[in-house]
Formats: structure tokens, C-alpha cells, sequence
């Protein structure tokens, strides 16, 4: 389903839609949270776009891209003649985004010394810019992003607390595109519509090789990877090809995409049990299981067994399967299976 931009079908996703709706009502903080390439940035802009501020400004603000010595005058505004420089009047993004949203990216990387300042906004709703005399009133909601864990930063003592507790009234932790697996062909068909019609191009479709192939890999760039990863197909498949006419059927294949084999074999999706039949996710945990015991006791099978406490047989009949010992020993998977305890 489609919100605001948004693509997903995940149930975890749904549902952080459904709180977007509801919550957009109201003016309470929200902290968005997700590693890169998540969706953080769309996720505060239907906040803003579902609230009825939606007719005045989102103020957007990577706090990490901004210089600390900027951050201030760039956040409060200033006064004419506040600094050399300050040659006339700058409203800050907090009177930017007044009676708007003021989205506050990043904010894990703000310095102490802004923290401050920003809590005394959020308490109190007024600013003063630099080199003025006189507090401004804002109505600002504020969403906030960070791909950080801010609350081990708190607990790190390098992000305050009290800043913390004001910025997260409503969390929204954003779920990785891994774990959102079978967003993964939705997406990419929708990224491909999205870059064939800014190439002129229709009628092209993915191999199920590569959608295979896409469903297999980790996404540690989630969202935007995959973005990337389509728009460069679709560039390739139409520069082999653009002399045909546009509407000639095209295939986006793995030569299309000459990093995927690589990026799959490198960084696969560890598939998570629940997503498979009891029966596989039992024999997947097996498999995890002896491996690590095998590689603690350095193949030692009567050390492993005694640790495990199971039989010995029962350890070597059930490695063999998995094709975690020597051959030689896989004579003994020939006897009778034991009982598994
Ligand atoms: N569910 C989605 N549906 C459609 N497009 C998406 C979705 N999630 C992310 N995108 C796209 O992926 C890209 C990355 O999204 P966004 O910038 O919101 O991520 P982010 O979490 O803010 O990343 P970062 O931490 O790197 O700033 C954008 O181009 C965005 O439009
Ligand atoms: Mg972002």
C-alpha cells in the first residue's frame, strides 16, 4: 500500500502508518528512528503533510551538516550587526517554521552546547536570536531523526537527558529493509516505474532472477540501496538498448545489476526462523547450533556432546547431515539415527 509516498506492505509498517495518521492530530514530539536509508525523512513528512500545519512549512535541518558555530545563528536567527557579518535581520528555522513542523535530522550528532538551547525552546516556545533583546514566540511541532541509539548516547552521557525525554514523546522506530522482506519486490517495481518514466521508457519489467536475487541479499543501506540499485539497472538496460523504440518490452536482468551476484554472496539475508516452516527453522537452529559448539571445542565431537549433552552418535549423525565434519566421518552417519533428547 501506498501512504504519503510510502511503500510498504509489512504489518510493522502498517502500523507505524496507522499511528502517523493518528498522532499527526496532535503537536507532542516525535523521535523517528531507523538505521540510513530507512525512510526516517519520508516518515516526518507525512507527519507534517497528514497534520493540520500542513498549509505553512516543514523546515527540514541536517544538524550534523550544519557547523557548530552556524548551528545557533542558523537555528535562532540573528540581528542585524550580532556578529561581523550580520549585515541585516535572518529568521532562524525555528521562525521559519513557525506554525509549521521543524524537522531536526540527525540530532544525536547537535553539540552540548546547543542542547541546551534547543531544550529551552522546546520548554518554553520562544527563541531570541542572536544579538536581539527580545524573545519570539513559536508554535513549531517538532520531529526529530536520529540513526544513532540516543539512548545509549544518554547514557554515554554525550546527549542530555532531559533533552531526550522532551524530543520522544511519540517514538517511531523504523524496521530494516531486511526485515521487511517482501517490501523488497514492491519497492523495486516501484522504483523501476518511478525511473522508466523519467527515461521515456514503458513496458519493462524485472527478471525473477534478480527479484530472487534482491529477496536474498541484507540491504545495509535498506531503502535507498535498493533505489540506487534499480535506477542503475534501468540505465543500464536502457543504454544497451536505446535504439529501439521506447516501448519495446525490456528486461532488467543480472547483467543489469553487475553488483548483486557479489553484494548476495558477500553480505547474505540471514532469514529470520519465523519466517520459515517449523520444520526448516528447526534444522536451520540445528545447523546454527552445533556449528558454533563444534567451532568452541575445536571439533573435538566428545567435548561438543558432553557440552550439549547429548550423545556422541547423536552429534556426529546430525554434523554429518549438515555437512559440518570431515567425510571421513561421515561414515557413522550410516548407522541408525539415534534418539534426539
Ligand atoms: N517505503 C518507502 N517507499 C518509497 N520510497 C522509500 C521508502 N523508504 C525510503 N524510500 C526512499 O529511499 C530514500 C531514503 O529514504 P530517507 O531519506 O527517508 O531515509 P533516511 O532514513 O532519512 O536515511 P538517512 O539516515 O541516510 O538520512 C529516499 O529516496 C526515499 O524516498
Ligand atoms: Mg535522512
Amino acid at each position: 500500500m501506498e501512504f504519503e509516498g510510502i511503500i510498504s506492505q509489512d504489518p510493522e509498517m502498517l502500523k507505524i502508518f496507522d499511528l502517523v495518521r493518528k498522532m499527526s492530530k496532535i503537536d507532542a514530539p516525535v523521535l523517528v528512528q531507523g538505521q540510513s536509508g530507512t525512510g526516517k525523512e519520508l516518515i516526518a513528512r507525512a507527519i507534517h503533510a497528514q497534520s493540520p500545519r500542513n498549509k505553512n512549512s516543514f523546515v527540514d535541518i541536517n544538524c550534523a551538516a550544519v557547523p557548530e558555530t552556524l548551528l545557533e545563528s542558523e537555528l535562532f536567527g540573528y540581528n542585524k550587526g550580532a556578529f561581523t557579518g550580520a549585515a541585516s535581520d535572518h529568521k532562524g528555522y525555528f521562525e521559519q517554521a513557525h506554525e509549521g513542523t521543524l524537522f531536526l535530522d540527525e540530532i544525536g550528532e547537535v553539540h552540548p552546547a546547543v542542547q541546551v538551547k534547543l531544550l529551552r525552546v522546546l520548554q518554553e516556545h520562544r527563541i531570541r536570536p542572536l544579538g536581539g533583546s527580545n524573545d519570539v514566540s513559536v508554535d513549531i511541532r517538532i520531529v526529530s531523526a536520529t540513526n544513532t541509539d540516543l539512548l545509549q548516547a544518554v547514557r554515554d552521557r554525550i546527549f542530555r537527558q532531559d533533552l531526550y525525554f522532551r524530543l520522544n514523546a511519540i517514538v517511531i522506530n523504523l524496521p530494516l529493509l531486511r526485515d521487511r522482506i517482501n517490501d523488497v519486490p514492491l519497492l523495486a517495481r516501484h522504483f523501476l516505474g518511478i525511473a522508466c518514466n523519467e527515461m521515456g521508457l514503458s513496458n519493462v519489467d524485472i527478471d525473477p532472477e534478480v527479484l530472487g536475487k534482491l529477496m536474498r541479499y541484507s540491504w545495509p543501506g535498506n531503502v535507498r540501496e535498493l533505489q540506487n540499485m534499480i535506477v542503475a539497472a534501468v540505465c543500464s538496460c536502457f543504454m544497451a538498448d536505446s535504439s529501439g523504440p521506447s516501448d519495446v518490452r525490456r528486461v532488467i536482468t543480472l547483467d543489469d545489476c553487475p553488483t548483486l551476484n557479489e553484494k548476495v554472496a558477500r553480505s547474505p539475508r540471514k532469514t529470520r526462523l519465523t519466517d520459515v516452516p517449523f520444520y526448516e527453522a528447526r534444522a536451520q537452529f540445528e545447523k546454527d547450533y552445533i556449528e558454533t559448539l563444534l567451532k568452541r571445542f575445536d571439533h573435538n565431537i566428545s567435548a561438543a556432546s558432553r557440552a550439549a549433552n547429548i550423545s556422541r552418535k547423536s552429534l556426529t549423525t546430525k554434523a554429518a547431515k549438515f555437512g559440518l565434519i570431515e567425510p571421513v566421518r561421515r561414515a557413522e552417519t550410516l548407522e541408525p539415527e539415534p534418539v534426539m533428547i
